[in-house]
């Protein structure tokens, strides 16, 4: 009897528990699904809003505003990538770098909503008129490497293959969200997107790979790889994931560049230099969570007294400097992302 009572009693809480859970997973898909919609609209604005002669720094700003404006967060700074840069350049304070006709751009932003993330990434290439390399000054604006005479340095040929990859990408994607189920393992959506980005003649691009999201935990431990690694790990239902294959005309590995634009902030620890202690203050109270650039924080230092505040942060391991990636024999790249959510028999796209 007094057995039976308490089993009885367990089964009630776990009724109720069982309950509570599905009704705060219910509500975080919902934030889920709002921020991939804001972050999904972005994007298909953007692709159609880059044209030749803009400059990143403002097409950056536009998209960032347009993710705040609807109340959400940014979940990291946009990363505009442009041909052979794979990831992470952000427009640093002052950035005088354009578009040019032909260049093979990597849109890639998100957003947060109490933490909860949203990441999506398309690829275009640049359409418009030839411009000058010069400012209304007739300042040389910077393009190093795009233009020969003033013309970009993009063939009819270089075109198509830009357009080739963009797809090789794209489809590696959408081949990859057709067999995403709970069990999947990574070693199968692996093996998608090299089979898929292969049949183009491309490589993807294996040291870059998607990853598992948390509430404020953008990288949340399981990496989802461009190709076949042997992972057995499976993808359960209720999983969150960004999944970004990246398409290559090189050689498929990238390395870093030493630019750093992106910043994590890793820890507190006690520092000597006041500004310094200052500054890690404010990125610590404002920049917790999510990667940001120096154009996120609220600070009234200039540009060289915060380069200076940061480095002994950097050194101290409390903030991590993200490098710029490119692809290292040049080749031009293309990345399509998603975010999605695990399902039984399939996956839900938040970033449609
Ligand atoms: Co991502």
């Amino acid at each position: 009897m007094i057995i039976k009572l308490k089993l009885y009693k367990l089964d009630k809480y776990i009724i109720v528990f069982l309950v509570i859970t599905k009704f705060s997973r219910d509500n975080m898909d919902e934030e889920y699904e709002k921020v991939g919609a804001i972050a999904a609209k972005v994007r298909k604005q953007a692709a159609k809003k880059i044209t030749a002669g803009m400059k990143v720094v403002d097409f950056i700003d536009w998209i960032e505003s347009e993710v705040t404006k609807t109340g959400a967060g940014l979940s990291f700074p946009c990363n505009i990538s442009i041909n052979e840069i794979a990831a992470h350049y952000t427009s640093p304070v002052n950035d005088d770098t354009v578009f040019c006709n032909g260049d093979i751009v990597k849109i890639d932003l998100g957003g947060e909503i109490n933490g909860f993330i949203s990441d999506t990434a398309v690829t275009v290439v640049v359409e418009g008129d030839n411009i000058e390399p010069v400012d209304e000054d007739g300042k040389p604006l910077k393009m190093p490497g795009r233009f020969d005479d003033g013309n970009p340095v993009v063939t009819e040929d270089d075109l198509e293959e830009r357009y080739n990859l963009i797809e090789a990408s794209s489809n590696a994607l959408e081949n990859v969200l057709s067999i995403v189920k709970d069990g999947v393992t990574l070693n199968e959506i692996g093996k998608t997107v090299q089979d898929t980005i292969q049949s183009y003649g491309f490589t993807p691009i294996i040291n870059l790979a998607g990853h598992s999201l948390e509430q404020n935990n953008l990288h949340a431990g399981v990496s989802i790889p461009n190709y076949p690694d042997g992972s057995t790990h499976e993808l359960k239902e209720g999983d969150h994931v960004a999944i970004e294959p990246f398409a290559s005309s090189g050689s498929g590995i990238t390395s870093e560049v030493q630019q750093h634009y992106i910043f994590s902030f890793m820890n507190n620890k006690p520092l000597r230099n006041p500004q310094a202690k200052i500054l890690l203050k404010n990125i610590s109270k404002n920049n917790r969570y999510f990667p940001f650039a120096q154009r996120h924080v609220k600070t009234s230092m200039d540009d060289s007294k915060f380069a200076r505040a940061m480095r002994p942060l950097i050194m101290a391991g409390c903030i991590y400097p993200h490098a710029v990636l490119k692809d290292n024999a040049n080749g031009m790249v293309a990345q399509t992302e998603h975010t999605v959510i695990v399902e039984k028999d399939g996956c839900k796209v938040t970033t449609l």
